[in-house]
């Protein structure tokens, strides 16, 4: 305890950050350590899985402490672990996991799991304070496209989820198309702005009426074979306008499916999360859809959207205060469904 207030301290390590939080009642960030390892998996054009696990394992004590230090806290103060354990890298859940736990074992505090998306949501609980279920969450990342109807802080039902590629994993695969590197959605973002995204036309993939599912393979596809039919004919490619053209047709069905999901379920709030929530142009069509629909619109500043172990420790905190603990036997799931 602290002030009177529950300590949690978090830990994620599910993709290609090792980070650990200190969270005070749930939604009052005292530190928020991250260790990227964006640099080491540059070289591979993509996380290698095997290469981030031992990254994880080279950081995770040191992030802990720093997050520790950071806050001006001992262990004794500390109420409860939060820690993610799916979905996720299999080798990567692990470390975070076996770290959490042996913490929660040496010094005799509860632990509790944490569904990675359910985190991804509660980042705006800490961005907002005043936020309160119920709404519609849309969370865009590298590993997940979903539309989730949050009843209450720890109810929620998934109404809508990719059937291929997630969207940040289609940005980031356009934008290796495109030779712009890795990752992907913050570059095609930066050079979309000084595109036309009415210049090539990809086609909008919306499924079967009524279907708030996705698909983002077909306009990577769609991307890649414009790309090499311009080739082939020896005619120059505007990487500006096929980056804008290519944002444009995938958030186009996004924000669409988003608001519909919303006015249907007759929610009036909106949350954003996930590594593509922080997208200027998806930001922005939100907006607009939101503001013509009537709608409130929730998103987290871009450190809260990609990976952290903050947005963990909110979620840790309102399962423990339902009541939820987890054994010291709690595995890694890497296809933990929602
Ligand atoms: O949430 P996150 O850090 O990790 C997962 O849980 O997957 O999301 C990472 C993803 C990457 O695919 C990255 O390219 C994408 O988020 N991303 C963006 C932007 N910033 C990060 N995509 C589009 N626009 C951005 N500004
Ligand atoms: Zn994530």
């Amino acid at each position: 305890m602290k002030d009177g207030k529950l300590v949690t301290l978090a830990i994620e390590s599910s993709c290609d950050e090792t980070s650990a939080a200190i969270v005070l009642e749930g939604r009052q960030v005292l530190s928020n350590i991250i260790a990227s390892q964006i640099k080491v998996h540059q070289v591979f054009g993509g996380v290698v899985p095997e290469i981030a696990s031992r990254h994880h394992l080279d950081n995770v004590n040191r992030v802990v402490d720093e997050a520790m230090k950071e806050a001006g806290l001992q262990m004794g103060d500390v109420d409860m672990i939060g820690v993610t354990y799916g979905p996720g890298l299999v080798g990567a859940l692990l470390i975070g996991l076996a770290t959490a736990k042996a913490y929660a074992l040496a010094a005799g505090k509860p632990l509790i799991g944490v569904h990675h998306i359910q985190g991804h949501i509660c980042a705006n609980y800490i961005a907002h304070p005043d936020l309160e279920p119920p709404f519609m969450a849309l969370v865009v990342s590298g590993g997940h496209t979903n539309i989730v109807e949050v009843t209450d802080y720890n109810q929620c039902r998934v109404l809508g989820q990719t059937r291929d590629d997630a969207a940040g994993e289609a940005y980031d695969k356009v934008a290796r198309v495109l030779g712009l590197g890795y990752p992907g959605g913050p570059k095609i973002d930066k050079i979309a702005k000084e595109g036309n995204p009415a210049a090539v036309e990809f086609k909008r993939v919306f499924l079967e009426k009524d279907s708030l599912d996705f698909s983002f393979s077909g306009i990577k596809t769609g991307v890649l074979n414009y790309v090499n039919s311009r080739k082939q004919a020896g005619c120059e490619i505007n990487t500006a306008d096929v980056a804008a053209s290519f944002q444009q047709a995938v958030l186009d069905v996004i924000a669409a499916k988003t608001i519909g999901a919303a006015l249907k379920m007759k929610k009036d709030k909106i949350v954003m999360a996930g590594g593509v929530a922080s997208n200027s142009r998806l930001r922005a069509m939100m907006e607009e859809g939101c503001k013509k629909e009537g709608l409130a619109l929730y998103c987290p500043p871009p450190v809260l959207c990609t990976d952290n172990a903050a947005m963990i420790g909110c979620a840790a905190y309102y399962k423990y205060q339902a009541g939820e603990r987890d054994e010291l036997t709690l595995d890694a799931v890497p296809h933990l469904p929602l």
